[in-house]
């Protein structure tokens, strides 16, 4: 028997975990187990998640919480190796760019264990973001890559790294492929006054905005000038930031329609019946391009260049013309290629785990 412990911390990665997880009960030789970093620990970002997604209750709670990089990396540096002295596992998986991503995958390196790695081998090609600094701490650790794009194999292959590398898709399109009815609901659209697509869905957490004045309020001068009124999800770091750097008044704003984090399914029910996107998220990002919505990328770049290539959307920062200007733009009729995943993701991944282990 071989054991396999699955390392998540922050609400993408809840996501991502979850048709992995599911895939891995094919493989009865294979022992997994689930360790939660408590990097999340609200409601709305974490227990949301494992409820809608029917994720497991985790074998393991750190309860690490907030704080800086370094207090993060340091908390679950200490409070993860002393579980896996414990049970020494064969594996550790990790799941994009977190710091609960580059402390474990750093814990399970100093530990001798072996290391998978869930979205390999992406770049935004810039030191400043911390996810930048934990997507290379693990691509440079990992012994096993799952890599969503070939753009990501490709950069991998060109890195000198030593180990295996598959071409395995994003596991959370899984989720939408084989979930479609649970976004074609419209009713949510009465639950906040929306009329389907007439509105445009807005997200903005990354450190680079957040920690920003200025990058911040020209965010918001875009959601209040935007030709259709702005749904915006307030992540707390976001709110935070809002008040401390006093702009405030843009959350009484009308154009601008502030909610609390919303779960996974409503979130794609709401992208798939908007005009378009304006988001920093990864992970929005990648949610846009299923549903075929035009987005309005928010960050200076974007690792999910597929969807730059395929003229689904652009990366303008928070350029307040730039952005305006691309609001009015109309989406290509090309046929979408899917190229971030076909829904067979999760079925690859853990069949890619269990062949490592059984070294075949
Ligand atoms: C983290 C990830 C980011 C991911 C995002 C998804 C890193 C470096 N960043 O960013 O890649 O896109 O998760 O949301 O790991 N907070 C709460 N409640 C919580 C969690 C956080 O109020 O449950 C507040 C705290 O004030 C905290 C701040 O949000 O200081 C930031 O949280 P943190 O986990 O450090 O990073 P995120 O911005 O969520």
């Amino acid at each position: 028997m071989k054991s396999v412990y699955f390392v998540v911390g922050a609400r993408p990665q809840f996501i991502k975990a979850a048709p992995v997880l599911e895939a891995m009960k094919a493989f009865v030789n294979i022992t997994v187990k689930l360790i939660h970093t408590g990097q999340h620990y609200d409601f709305n970002l974490s227990e949301l998640f494992f409820q809608e997604l029917n994720i497991p209750t985790p074998d393991y709670q750190l309860n690490c919480g907030s704080g800086t990089s370094v207090e993060q990396y340091v908390s679950i540096l200490q409070k993860l190796s002393e579980i896996l002295q414990k049970d020494k596992p064969d594996m550790l998986v990790v799941f994009g760019d977190t710091n609960s991503t580059g402390a474990a995958s750093l814990c399970a390196n100093l530990m001798r264990i072996k290391l998978a790695h869930v979205e390999s081998g992406l770049r935004e090609f810039d030191k400043n973001i911390p996810e930048e600094i934990n997507k290379i701490v693990t691509d440079a650790l990992s012994d096993l890559y799952f890599c969503p794009t070939q753009t990501a194999v490709d950069f991998l292959n060109k890195s000198n790294i030593s180990g295996k590398i598959i071409l395995s898709g994003d596991p959370v399109l899984d989720l939408l492929f084989a979930n479609k009815s649970k976004f074609e609901d419209i009713k949510i659209l009465e639950k906040f006054n929306l009329e389907k697509g007439k509105y445009i869905f807005a997200t903005c957490h990354r450190q680079n905005n957040t920690n920003n004045r200025s990058a911040l309020e020209s965010i918001l001068r875009i959601f209040a000038a935007a030709p259709l009124p702005v749904l915006f999800p307030l992540h707390p770091r976001t709110k935070k930031a809002i008040v401390e750097f006093d702009l405030s008044n843009y959350l009484e704003h009308t154009n601008i329609h502030i909610i609390e984090p919303i779960g996974f399914w409503e979130t794609q029910s709401l992208i798939a019946n908007c005009d378009k996107v304006l988001t920093d998220s990864g992970g929005v990002i990648k949610e846009a391009y299923f549903h075929g919505k035009y987005v309005i990328v928010l960050d200076k770049q974007t690792e999910w260049v597929e969807v730059i290539n395929e003229e689904r959307g652009f990366v303008c920062g928070p350029d307040f013309d730039l952005a305006s200007k691309y609001l009015k733009h109309q989406i290509t009729n090309e046929p979408l290629k899917h190229t971030l995943g076909k829904g067979d993701a999760s079925k690859i991944i853990s069949k890619g785990i269990s062949d490592y282990l059984l070294g075949i």
